[in-house]
């Protein structure tokens, strides 16, 4: 493991557009759960029936009740850990440019990060269906579901749903991005959502050099990734970027 993180810090320590795309397992230590895997939100909830958005257009007060409070909650408590602090660093350092995130929690920018790229949108923030309006969530009466804007219309989270496009401007800045970034750092995704999980294929096939981190193997782990690094993020991102650090001290 110690070899896999000098050999990755090394890769960093001379890059010169690191891009980093991340998925739930970077918050699971922040106490949010994924979505995939033992303990994930989709081993409880179906999502077809309840994070489709025709389920939400046909029933949106079961999907508020169902899935949205229950995400609500945890999302609420959660707090940046060691993992997203070591992104900020890297980023301070230089070496990261964009953060591309598949995760709705806004805890890359609670953490600090100046360029977030929300690939599905943000789970803080509510649009109204008829007229569009944007409002916070914590300003908004949870007591009455689905929650209605003063127009009267109903209020929805602006992340997608299941059978939603990507938000335009974060899918073509992520596919910019992607291609032009010399190292992409792939944490915490099980890299089976498309099309999220094409941005690291994007990034190989523009030259790029992929370091994975994650515990357990992805589909990328045995096709693209030049360096897999078996552990938590909380654990590995920090250790890495100390060892970046010590290099860049040294020139
Ligand atoms: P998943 O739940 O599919 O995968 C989470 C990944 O995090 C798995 O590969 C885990 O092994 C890994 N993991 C768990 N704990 C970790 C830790 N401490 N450090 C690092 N990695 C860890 O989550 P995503 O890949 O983000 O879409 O899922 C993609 C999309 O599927 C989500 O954005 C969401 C979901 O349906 C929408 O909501 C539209």
């Amino acid at each position: 493991m110690a070899e896999l993180i000098q050999r990755a810090a090394d890769i960093l320590a001379t890059s010169k557009s690191a891009v980093v795309l991340t998925g739930a397992g970077i918050s699971v230590e922040s106490g949010i759960p994924p979505f995939r895997g033992k303990g994930g939100l989709w081993e409880k909830i179906d999502p077809m029936r309840y994070a489709h958005i025709n389920a939400f257009l046909n029933d949106p007060a079961t999907v508020w009740k169902v899935l949205i409070k229950e995400m609500k909650q945890a999302l609420d408590r959660a707090r940046p850990n060691a993992g997203h602090m070591g992104l900020v660093e890297l980023e301070r350092l230089g070496i990261l440019k964009t953060v591309i995130t598949q995760n709705v929690d806004g805890l890359h920018q609670m953490a600090g990060n100046k360029d977030v790229i929300e690939f599905h949108g943000n789970f803080a923030r509510l649009r109204c269906l008829d007229c569009s309006r944007h409002i916070e969530m914590a300003k908004v009466s949870l007591a009455k579901l689905p929650p209605r804007c003063r127009c009267g219309g109903i209020l929805r989270p602006c992340c997608i749903f299941f059978g939603e496009l990507i938000p335009h401007r974060a899918l073509i800045r992520s596919q910019q991005a992607s291609a032009d970034c010399d190292v992409m750092l792939v944490i915490g995704t099980s890299a089976e959502v498309q099309p999220a999980a094409t941005m690291p294929f994007i990034a190989k096939d523009n030259g790029a050099f992929i370091i994975e981190i994650n515990p357990e193997p992805t589909p990328l782990t045995a096709s693209i990734s030049n360096l897999p690094v078996m552990g938590r993020a909380g654990t590995i991102v920090p250790r890495l970027v100390e060892e970046v650090r010590r290099r860049l001290a040294q020139v």
